[in-house]
């Protein structure tokens, strides 16, 4: 069927300029295209500046959604421009006025305008985790023969187009700029999962005592939401976690396994976080020595003017944080029911939901990549697992 013509319309574009060498400050300038509805925000914005001005500063180069380049943030959320149409991008403008703006990508210096420093922040992050395959050997003299599960697991993450959208959105790289951050995570997990690598233990250590490593996220979901590829990168940190912690018992000095563990537990028997609880168990377990550990003492002391700051403004409750959280009985017990169901299972079963569809008979090599549905967590120490279904 031919595609229905569309008249061209007027979009408003407001594009956020800087230019770091001018020593002004940022500001706001206005353009009017004419576009069809269906073109994207980076056709608009290299219509403004065939135009209006060519000084306007993007960056791209496929625009075809597949070389990463033209990650901005329209309308305030982290995107592709040439994968954004202008009408959805209008529709979803805020105040009303149904002006689109587009600014540069967040977390990284702007070099100009719309275009950011990847190398001194994305790219910086990615060289730190190693981002090559470590032969084991003997290399064989011809190719590996692994099994074909490996490989589907490690997709999800090779989708990644290297964008930096979910680095611009990361609220952990926001407080803590040295994060490694979700991007490189990812990176890391495609060799980490990847059988023909020869040091899979020691990268998980690495990234495991690293304070900034996989133990600094704070699993806010913003680099799933914003992930173009649905690489799913808090999923892959999740998951180094489980192999660092769970499946090669890597304790990291920073008591990140623990404290995620204590959570997990937390959950487990009272059906909410326990505040009260919580350092105690991050340090020493469900033991009454976690209750005293040196360590834990010495957090709660360095942490005593936030929790003050805290009553003072109403957000925590007193009496809840040092008693608990009471949920019903029955809600307790469906929680449990939970744990009991998931622990269970004779073993975790957590292959990327990223490859999907029937597998037709006699082309057992071929996997069919569709778009995934979001992970759904099913384990208690959450994070995205599920099944591959083929
Ligand atoms: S989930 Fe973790 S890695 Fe992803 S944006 Fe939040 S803090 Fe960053
Ligand atoms: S994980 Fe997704 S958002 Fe992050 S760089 Fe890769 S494609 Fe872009
Ligand atoms: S121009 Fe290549 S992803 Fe947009």
């Amino acid at each position: 069927m031919a595609e229905e013509h569309r008249p061209p319309e007027s979009f408003r574009l407001r594009l956020r300029r800087y230019d770091p060498e001018s020593g002004e400050a940022p500001y706001w300038d206005e353009h009017t295209v004419e576009l069809e509805g269906h073109r994207s925000v980076l056709e608009g914005i290299l219509q403004a500046k065939a135009r209006f001005d060519g000084s306007i500063g993007i960056r791209c180069s496929c625009r075809a959604a597949i070389c990463g380049s033209c990650g901005v943030r329209i309308n305030g959320e982290p995107g592709l421009a040439c994968h954004t149409h202008l009408d959805h991008a209008r529709s979803s403008s805020s105040g009303g006025e149904g002006v689109i703006e587009v600014e540069p990508m967040g977390n990284m210096p702007v070099l100009k305008d719309l275009i950011v420093d990847m190398d001194a922040v994305h790219w910086k992050k990615i060289h730190r985790v190693t981002p090559w395959l470590i032969n084991r050997q003997p290399v064989p003299e011809r190719e590996y023969v692994v099994e074909r599960e490996s490989m589907v697991d490690v997709t999800q993450t090779m989708a990644c187009i290297q964008c930096g959208a979910c680095v611009s959105d990361c609220l952990s790289m926001e407080v803590d700029p040295g994060f490694i951050g979700p991007a490189a995570l990812s990176k890391a997990y495609r060799f980490v999962g990847d059988p023909r690598d020869a040091q899979q233990r020691e990268r998980l250590k690495d990234l495991a005592a690293d304070p900034l490593g996989i133990y600094d996220c704070t699993h806010c979901f913003k680099c799933v939401q914003a992930c173009p590829k649905d690489v799913n990168p808090m999923g892959q940190i999740m998951r180094l976690r489980r192999i660092a912690g769970t499946d090669q018992g890597i304790d990291d000095p920073h008591n990140g396994r623990r404290h995620e563990e204590a959570f997990t537990t937390l959950v487990r028997d009272y059906g909410l976080n326990h505040e009260a609880e919580l350092l105690a168990r991050s340090y020493g377990g469900n033991s009454w020595f976690g209750k005293f550990h040196p360590a834990a003492a010495r957090e709660l002391l360095s942490s005593v003017s936030i929790i003050v700051k805290a009553v003072m403004r109403r957000k925590v409750d007193p009496r809840i944080a040092l008693l608990g959280h009471r949920i019903p009985p029955k809600d307790l017990q469906s929680v449990r029911t939970i744990y009991e169901r998931v622990e269970s299972r004779p073993r975790r079963n957590e292959l990327n939901l990223y490859i999907s569809g029937a597998e037709e008979e006699g082309d057992s090599q071929e996997a069919h990549a569709q778009a995934p549905a979001p992970a759904a967590a099913q384990h208690p120490a959450g994070g995205a697992q599920g099944s591959v279904q083929q």
